[in-house]
């Protein structure tokens, strides 16, 4: 059961979002972040009971302020809990030797198609049991927690047959209910053409249509279908077929779009009706003219383009043309194996010209839309879960401007202190 109320007092600034649970916001919306000066929150039962000034809610809770735990937020800025809307978590080894590679003029696509990049975490994931896919998991959830993210999506796609699919989405499911940090699944089934369907790839798809779709929705394994749109992988023709036939089992699609070539992601995205379409580094003006008209969120991954030595999504661009905008790690062991949100929304601003209130937008409501969570979390307002991270900076903007940084000094799940003074403290 839950512990005694927090009440959490004079901080700073206090960005509350309010207002944008309904929709994502978009173009100066997300520059919005309605932030109280000398804010507190009230904390009971995992749930955010009053958000206001310091005064507002002594004044409100008079009566009741000795039975609660008292953070003093002084010279912090508190907003809500970080959302990564885009993750790898599950996966086994590492891919080290592929980063030097990288260094020495291999490119990801090269490396893939010798064998290496999915294929390698795939064969390294086919053979580690369910229990050590949960322990690397728990491992990435802890640093995701330090770094003040709250709630993650999570892909499985390192198995390419049923199996081990399955063995990925039911160790997220164990992680989720071992950690703190909520866990929402996604089935990505077609992240690759398996070796065994080299020569093929439309019989494999046709196989995660008719085989897998079915026994992911039977199970409940997952709530969206993923596919890795991409020249050289899946065309837009077997993404369309897969992201379509997954809506007929209640799958809501999500797609990665145009990140290594153009190859009109964003546009399927729009016409398929995804939820989000995801890296966009080479979207096209129409593609995110499309997205903007059909309210489809912009998941875009950074670190993926710094990592991969790539040109970034033209994330300003995509804000301007209405796309809303949401940011994430991707981690994952080849492209982004980072599990830092503020580096994201360090490099957001830097490279995509992301201003430092819209990559606050873009880490958590715009990106709690992208996972349909946005009723529960990503703003603080009264009757929201208790998500909250307070940061050691005195205001919102040098959270960005001390780049580089884990700023996080106590963060909040589901009204419980899981990190204090930067360290872990959460009961297992
Ligand atoms: O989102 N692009 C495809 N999938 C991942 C990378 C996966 C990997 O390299 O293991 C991504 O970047
Ligand atoms: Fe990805």
């Amino acid at each position: 059961m839950h512990s005694k109320p927090i009440f959490i007092k004079q901080a700073n600034q206090m960005i509350t979002m309010k207002g944008s649970s309904k929709q994502p916001l978009t173009k100066e919306k997300m520059s919005e972040l309605f932030i109280i000066e000398d804010g507190a929150v009230w904390v009971e039962e995992g749930r955010i009971k009053s958000a206001g000034t310091t005064a507002e809610l002594e004044a409100e809770y008079q009566n009741r302020l000795n039975e609660a735990e008292i953070i003093n937020a002084k010279g912090k800025i508190l907003l809500p809990g970080l959302v990564d809307p885009h993750t790898h978590l599950v996966y086994a080894g590492s891919r080290e030797e592929e980063f030097n590679m990288r260094l020495n003029g291999a490119t990801y696509m090269e490396i893939m198609n010798n064998g290496g990049g999915i294929h390698a975490t795939t064969s390294m994931t086919r053979t580690a049991s369910e229990e050590e896919l949960v322990d690397a998991s728990l491992v990435r959830l802890d640093r995701f927690l330090k770094h003040g993210v709250t709630t993650i999506e999570a892909k499985s796609g390192y198995g390419l047959d049923w199996e081990t699919e399955r063995k990925q989405l039911t160790a997220a499911r164990k992680a989720d209910e071992l950690h703190p940090v909520e866990v929402v699944r996604t089935f990505m089934g077609a992240h690759a053409v398996p070796a065994e369907y080299k020569e093929n790839p439309d019989a494999f798809i046709n196989l995660v249509i008719e085989e897998m779709l079915p026994k992911v929705a039977e199970e409940k394994l997952a709530e969206f279908n993923d596919i890795f749109c991409e020249r050289g992988v899946f065309t837009p023709e077997q993404s369309r077929k897969l992201l379509e036939a997954g809506k007929k089992y209640g799958l809501t699609p999500k797609i990665h779009a145009d990140e290594i070539e153009p190859y009109e992601g964003a546009e399927l995205a729009a016409e398929v009706g995804a939820i989000s379409a995801d890296h966009l580094l080479r979207a096209s003006d129409k593609g995110m003219e499309m997205m903007a008209e059909k309210g489809v969120i912009g998941v875009l991954l950074p670190g993926t383009a710094f990592f991969l030595m790539a040109e970034a999504a033209r994330g300003r661009r995509m804000i301007d043309k209405g796309v809303p905008v949401a940011l994430s790690t991707d981690c994952n062991p080849g492209s982004s194996p980072t599990c830092s949100m503020p580096f994201m929304m360090n490099l957001a601003c830097m490279h995509m010209g992301l201003t430092p209130a819209e990559a606050i937008t873009a880490a958590t409501i715009n990106a709690a839309h992208a996972i349909n969570r946005a009723e529960e979390v990503g703003s603080i307002e009264p009757g929201k879960k208790a998500d909250l991270l307070l940061l050691n900076v005195p205001n919102y903007m040098q959270m960005q401007y001390h780049y580089g940084m884990n700023h996080t000094d106590t963060v909040i799940k589901n009204g419980e202190v899981v990190v204090k003074g930067g360290s872990l403290c959460y009961q297992q």
